[in-house]
């Protein structure tokens, strides 16, 4: 969850947990949406242009990591991207309900239960879900930085071009720069992982620079 994007709207909107930890049915392991049905779910649920690039940087970051870090075969990394595609799906049309209606929705559509769980954990504080697998840990780690760093190109005059690691990490320790971005939820990520914060900036930059 971010919510740069959303300056429109009050902070604080309610969000529920989901008070569940179990999610999808085994049975449609390996059952993924085409990518194509994705985007047509994300343009019929998101009017809000920057909230859809944002859920296409994130997916093209845990694509990028899955192929990259992880080894992952294709049918592997396409669960990382759609979980990225999708995490944040209901977040403008039911902002009440965010993360219970795109859940729901997966889960109708037979979903492989994966992806289901790493929607349901990219916010553990808001949705009572901890993250357990990498896919999970890693979309907590890059959601809110994803939309961190963007937020940090979009004050540079060339926005991502010649932007450094260091100038983000002093970005986060300015409290009032993207205020509504919760360091702590960045510190809580990354604690559960192996990779350092400058790695992961780095890693972001790289692979989030040419989504459109
Ligand atoms: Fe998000």
């Amino acid at each position: 969850m971010i919510y740069i994007f959303t300056k429109n709207r009050p902070m604080s909107t309610p969000v529920l947990a989901l008070g569940r930890s179990v999610f999808g049915d085994p049975a449609n392991k390996g059952n993924l949406p085409h990518l194509e049905d994705a985007h047509a779910l994300l343009a019929e649920w998101v009017p809000n242009e920057r909230l859809r690039l944002h859920m296409k940087q994130v997916a093209a970051v845990m694509k990028a990591w899955a192929l990259e870090r992880e080894g992952a075969d294709e049918l592997t990394a396409r669960k990382w991207e759609l979980a990225g595609l999708l995490h944040d799906a209901d977040w403008e049309k039911y902002p009440e309900a965010h993360c219970r209606i795109i859940i729901e929705k997966l889960e109708e559509m037979n979903v492989d239960p994966d992806v289901i769980h790493t929607i349901a954990s990219h916010g553990p504080k808001h949705f009572g879900v901890e993250p357990e697998t990498k896919m999970d840990k890693m979309i907590y780690v890059f959601d809110e930085l994803s939309g961190f760093i963007h937020a940090a190109a979009l004050i540079r005059p060339t926005r991502y071009e010649g932007m450094d690691v260091k100038s983000i990490l002093k970005k986060l320790k300015t409290a009032s720069f993207a205020a509504q971005v919760s360091r702590d939820d960045i510190n809580d990520a990354l604690s559960r992982i192996d990779t350092p914060l400058e790695e992961i900036i780095q890693f972001v930059i790289d692979h989030q620079k040419d989504v459109v």
